[in-house]
């Protein structure tokens, strides 16, 4: 029986293990967990998003107060048009966050970046611009285009001296998508070096419409072998969502896949960025725990906990101290609902929103606890310790299981010391 083991992702010159980490923001998917999956071979993934609190948190900067300083003046406005980004903290943010990484890389596995088009900041095209830019010149292995159609996103490295040697790779969720990206980008010469899709059972935010539970990975996936046939082009293809064993994966590198990328089975590994709390509030999931809605002021539906504490809640916005999700014009649906809100509920102090989030905030907190479809399946890769709660994994352990685990294999138990050992032994 074939295991992930048996197959190779070759990106350029690079052979590599199969398995892709996704990126997963607000630095959910650490610095030490992309390196964890450099180190064993794979593809690891750091993410851009809300970049400089995470370089506050990771050193100690003060780009947030410094921006909250600026623009306290205007916390009360519900115009939040004068916000800008400072581009130079904003490379100055990157370069941190990447270099330092790229720095501590060992092994022969590369890292990534993943870059939401979504995180429009005040000025889309010029803080773009700036993340990629300032993520390559800091040395990082790859770009991972995700959350948005990128139409314009490789021409705003097309000038950039890596631009031809860095992997660059796309997330879409359909052949439709892709035909697009392909089609806009043509007269640059330069093609994806891999392609990620994304189905309807992954975290974070989905590129579906509610009707998301209508789609198939697999179908999309084939759809996708066969527009690209019709095109004569060859490009690695990365099926990513719910793909929850090593069997699973098996299933789509069998098919012609170059790798996988998978997320949620490493939520509850100790590299993992969010906190041991929530750690325990993944394991603890059940099915009906989990729902997909329409809370994101970015328009895309999410997977969440339902028992995320940002879901429902009526704080202010943050947009002096983030506002990652400003459009070109200072607006963020958040801002829309809570000034409808506001008016509805005059002197009211603690308002309520239900059908928006303020997703900067509440990601920056961890309180908006975003997962695959299969996270009521984690509960099942670990053990219960005597107080009730569920052991953490190590990266590498959970790594190893997709690697090695054959299909038709039962569930490995991930162990979190040195060996693995199986469930119930
Ligand atoms: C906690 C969490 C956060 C995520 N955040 C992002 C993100 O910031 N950007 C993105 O493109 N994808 C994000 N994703 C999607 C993953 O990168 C990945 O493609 C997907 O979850 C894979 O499916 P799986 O979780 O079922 O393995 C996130 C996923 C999870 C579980």
């Amino acid at each position: 029986m074939k295991r992930v083991d048996d197959f190779r992702l070759k990106l350029g010159k690079h052979e590599l293990v199969p398995i892709m980490i996704g990126g997963m923001g607000v630095d959910i998917s650490t610095a030490e967990l992309a390196l964890e999956a450099a180190r064993l071979g794979g593809v690891g993934h750091i993410s851009d998003a809300m970049v400089q609190t995470v370089s506050d948190r990771r050193f100690d900067t003060g780009f947030v107060s410094e921006k909250m300083k600026k623009y306290k003046y205007n916390a009360a406005s519900s115009d939040k048009s004068a916000v800008q980004f400072s581009l130079s903290v904003l490379e100055e943010a990157t370069r941190l966050h990447v270099g330092r990484t790229m720095e501590a890389k060992r092994g022969d596995g590369l890292i990534f970046i993943n870059c939401m088009e979504k995180l429009t900041m005040n000025a889309p095209r010029e803080t773009l611009r700036m993340r990629m830019r300032a993520a390559l010149d800091a040395g990082i292995d790859g770009i991972t285009l995700s959350a948005g159609l990128h139409l314009g996103s490789f021409a705003l490295m097309e000038d950039h001296p890596r631009f031809r040697d860095a992997k660059l790779g796309i997330i879409v969720s359909s052949a439709r998508a892709l035909q697009l990206f392909l089609r806009k980008n043509a007269r640059l010469g330069r093609l994806p070096d891999y392609i990620i899709v994304e189905g309807p059972l992954a975290g974070g935010h989905l590129g579906f419409g509610m009707d998301w539970a209508k789609y198939d990975l697999h179908a999309i996936v084939t759809e996708i072998y066969a527009y690209l046939a019709t095109e004569g082009l060859d490009i690695p293809i990365i099926p990513a969502g719910g793909i929850f064993t090593g069997a699973d994966a098996v299933s789509f590198l069998e098919q012609g896949a170059a790798a996988v990328q998978v997320a949620t089975r490493f939520t509850v590994t100790r590299e993992c960025g969010l906190p041991a709390k929530v750690k325990q509030e993944y394991f603890k999931a059940r099915e009906q725990d989990i729902e997909v809605n329409t809370i994101s002021p970015t328009g895309y539906p999410m997977r969440m906990l339902k028992g995320s504490p940002g879901i429902g809640s009526g704080i202010r916005p943050n947009c002096e101290a983030y506002g990652y999700l400003l459009d070109s014009k200072g607006s963020c649906a958040y801002i829309e609902a809570y000034n409808r809100e506001v008016t509805a509920h005059p002197g009211v102090k603690k308002i309520s929103v239900k059908d928006k989030t303020c997703l900067c905030t509440h990601m920056r907190n961890f309180d908006i606890w975003t997962c695959g479809h299969y996270a009521y399946r984690l509960k099942d890769t670990s053990q219960r310790l005597p107080d009730g709660s569920y052991e953490l994994l190590t990266a590498e352990t959970v790594f190893r299981d997709y690697q090695f685990s054959a299909s038709g294999d039962r569930q490995t138990l991930a162990a979190p010391r040195a060996t693995a050992r199986r469930a119930g032994s």
